[in-house]
């Protein structure tokens, strides 16, 4: 296989004042690892930025011999710390709240989200014309991008946190009347390398190389989703999650939507401590997609009800809005993620890295949730923890239900009268059951899944890189 090493920038973080002399010095020192190095095809990158779309696909993968790294194995201590350290995040000074925010984390899940994010940044870091600003801020001190840095408030505590009793000096008192305290000194800023500091030519990492910045994203992202959860159990009534009581079924529905604004709120909190607007900026998108995904759900479902238009009249229709749904709902997420990952590791605008992490998280996201839909009519309950054909109770068609529709005109009335009269939805089943609908829908998504891996055709080799491969197999596979 072929290694690509990088060149560890070492540079001084000394803060601009205690500088002796005007000019920083810095010394450039390479880690002890295969000076073997390769940078990025500059033809194959050339092309890449004006492809339309891609360069020659790569083989299917049943054709490729060589064995790729189990993506889970592959990063399971930091999926593990990710995991753990997450849950700090969510102390509150009302114990009720904090337990509810972390009632879905102790469950075992995927983190299929954290995983992207994480490979994408081992399968990417050290190629952006900016890593080598972004691995000094995650080694030098005050320059923002080391883990105590990502935890400490950027704001004093007592603003922050209005009160807390268990924590009365970082927290302020609502007895009195909040007075006005001086600012505390500004903090001395180390000055970051200097732009010929950056690697000219695109090289990976090695050894693979993590940073805060990132495995914070892997904790947002994963935080995200779960407020999400919290919010659609909500709306469809949802008794269980993965096999056991919803967090509305054990707490009630009040709570479980205040637990997931809590946790977008400590999102938010921990987003802008990542130091990049653009993450933000593609973060915050995703919460705005989530949400306009599940009203374009709830539009197909109960328009009528709700006051918003409802379903349109055509099937091609339904379908363009079932993929669209399916992105905002489950893809938006994985992909700007992913992109989320290589902006924070140094990839500049105008690099073909972040684009490569979208076209991938959006691809192989709409793959996912195609097979979940499939999953939802095949097993049900023993795959998803979830009555099976939950789905079609709920009112909602999905692929294998559009497709029987092409076959079976049938399903069309019982489509647009979202399965709600006696013996609908097990006609629903009974029609999806003879026709293509679930081979359609898997090919669909063995589609999106190949386009997924045949953008990895522009990234270095690299175990990460393997590894996400293999996902594009595994989530057409999966039956969890
Ligand atoms: C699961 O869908 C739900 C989602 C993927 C997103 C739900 C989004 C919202 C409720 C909008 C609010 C968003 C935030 C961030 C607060 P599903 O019902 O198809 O899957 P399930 O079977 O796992 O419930
Ligand atoms: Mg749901």
């Amino acid at each position: 296989m072929r290694r690509w090493s990088v060149a560890a920038v070492r540079v001084s973080c000394q803060p601009s004042s205690s500088r002796t002399s005007p000019t920083p010095r810095f010394s450039r020192t390479y880690s002890g690892h295969t000076q073997q190095k390769r940078s990025f095809p500059a033809q194959s990158l050339a092309t890449a930025q004006h492809a339309e779309p891609f360069l020659d696909p790569p083989p299917p993968l049943a054709a490729t011999s060589h064995v790729r790294p189990d993506p889970y194995k592959l990063l399971a201590p930091q999926l593990h710390n990710v995991r753990e350290t997450l849950l700090n995040l969510l102390g509150s000074a009302h114990p009720g709240l904090s337990e509810i925010a972390k009632y879905y984390f102790l469950h075992p899940s995927k983190q299929l989200r954290p995983l992207l994010v994480l490979l994408f940044s081992q399968a990417t870091n050290g190629l952006g014309n900016g890593w080598h600003i972004k691995r000094w801020a995650a080694e030098c001190e005050g320059a923002g991008g080391r883990s105590e840095e990502l935890d400490r408030p950027l704001t004093r505590a007592d603003v922050l946190n209005d009160y807390n009793p268990s924590m009365p000096d970082h927290t302020a008192s609502f007895e009195d009347s909040f007075s006005l305290k001086a600012p505390p000194h500004p903090r001395k800023l180390p000055i970051p390398p200097p732009a010929s500091f950056a690697n000219n030519s695109p090289v990976l990492s090695s050894p693979p190389f993590l940073l805060p910045t990132q495995i914070r994203l892997a904790q947002i992202v994963e935080m995200i989703h779960v407020a999400s959860l919290l919010h659609d159990d909500v709306i469809d009534k949802s008794p269980l999650r993965r096999g056991t009581l919803s967090a509305p079924a054990a707490f009630g529905n009040k709570l479980s939507v205040l637990a997931g604004d809590f946790l977008l709120g400590r999102t938010s909190a921990a987003l802008s401590r990542l130091g990049s607007n653009e993450v933000v900026e593609l973060i915050a998108s995703v919460i705005a997609n989530l949400v306009e995904g599940e009203i374009l759900q709830l539009k197909s479902i109960h328009g009528e009800e709700l006051g918003i238009t409802g379903a349109p009249a055509v099937g091609r229709e339904y379908f363009n809005i079932y993929l669209q749904k399916t992105y905002m709902k489950t893809a938006s997420l994985m992909a700007k993620g992913a992109r989320a990952a290589v902006v924070l590791g140094g990839c500049k605008e105008g690099e073909i890295w972040k684009e490569i992490a979208y076209a991938y998280g959006r691809n192989l996201g709409i793959a996912f949730q195609l097979v979940d839909d499939i999953l939802d009519y095949e097993s049900g309950e023993a795959a998803l923890g979830k009555p099976g054909g939950a789905d079609l109770q709920l009112g909602l068609a999905t692929g294998p239900a559009l497709f029987a529709w092409e076959e079976h005109p049938e399903m069309g009335p019982l489509i647009k009268r979202k399965f709600q009269q006696e013996g609908d939805v097990e006609l629903a089943r009974d029609l999806v059951r003879r026709s293509s609908g679930v081979e359609r829908t898997r090919d669909l998504a063995r589609n999106h899944a190949d386009k997924a891996r045949e953008v990895l055709v522009l990234l270095p080799d690299s175990d990460a890189k393997g590894a996400l491969e293999a996902l594009t197999e595994r989530v057409v596979k999966r039956t969890w």
